[in-house]
């Protein structure tokens, strides 16, 4: 059976190299700003962002329990206002949309900040580049905001970025997640 999640390794890793820049759009837990921390290495750079005071903690505090390199910004800020911080071009995006687990589910990724989000993170790509989503369309703020960044991809001319789903089509409430590729 398709781990999304392991699928979603797999595509950020043909894109993403040591000494790259990398953003992990909502922190969380942690999780995936360790996998974008060990993967650029010593000489690379992520920054990760969150709303939540809690997630920026529990993302230290993993960071250091596994001995991560310290390349990593924390920044405890809406993921809209990237620019204000990453000002440089990027290889690899993550954004992990929902709510922290084990956390408050009623602090979740919103539309009106997940798109300027996603299209700021998208004018900061670097060539050969890739933002990747995960959707959770199993409540209804996920199911909505699939829905609108899907169609919002779907506008974009071909020929700056390639948007690819991948979905479960006999599960349509399970997660899915959505590529986002520049060019080499
Ligand atoms: C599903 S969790 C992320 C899981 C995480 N990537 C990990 O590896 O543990 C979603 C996170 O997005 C955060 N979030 C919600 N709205 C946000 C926003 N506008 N900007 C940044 N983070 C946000 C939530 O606080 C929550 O921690």
């Amino acid at each position: 059976m398709i781990d999304l999640l392991d699928l979603h390794k797999y595509f950020i890793l043909k894109h993403l190299r040591e000494g790259d820049v990398a953003v992990d759009f909502t922190m969380g837990n942690g999780y995936d700003t360790a996998f974008l921390s060990q993967t650029v290495g010593e000489r690379g750079k992520v920054y990760a962002f969150d709303i939540q005071a809690a997630a920026v903690e529990s993302t230290r505090r993993h960071l250091e329990e596994i001995g991560a390199p310290k390349n990593y910004t924390l920044i405890h800020a809406s993921h809209h206002l990237v620019k204000d911080y990453v000002k440089e071009p990027i290889r690899a995006g993550m954004f992990n949309l929902g709510w922290l687990p084990g956390g408050d589910k009623s602090i979740t990724t919103l539309r009106e900040t997940t798109l300027p989000a996603i299209q700021a993170a998208i004018e900061l790509l670097d060539r050969d580049a890739i933002l990747n989503v995960a959707v959770y369309p199993g409540h209804e703020e996920g199911d909505a905001e699939g829905k609108m960044i899907c169609e919002y991809l779907a506008s974009i001319s071909r020929y700056k970025v390639c948007a690819t789903r991948i979905n479960i089509l006999n599960s349509p409430t399970s997660p899915y997640f959505i590529m986002i590729e520049t060019k080499p």
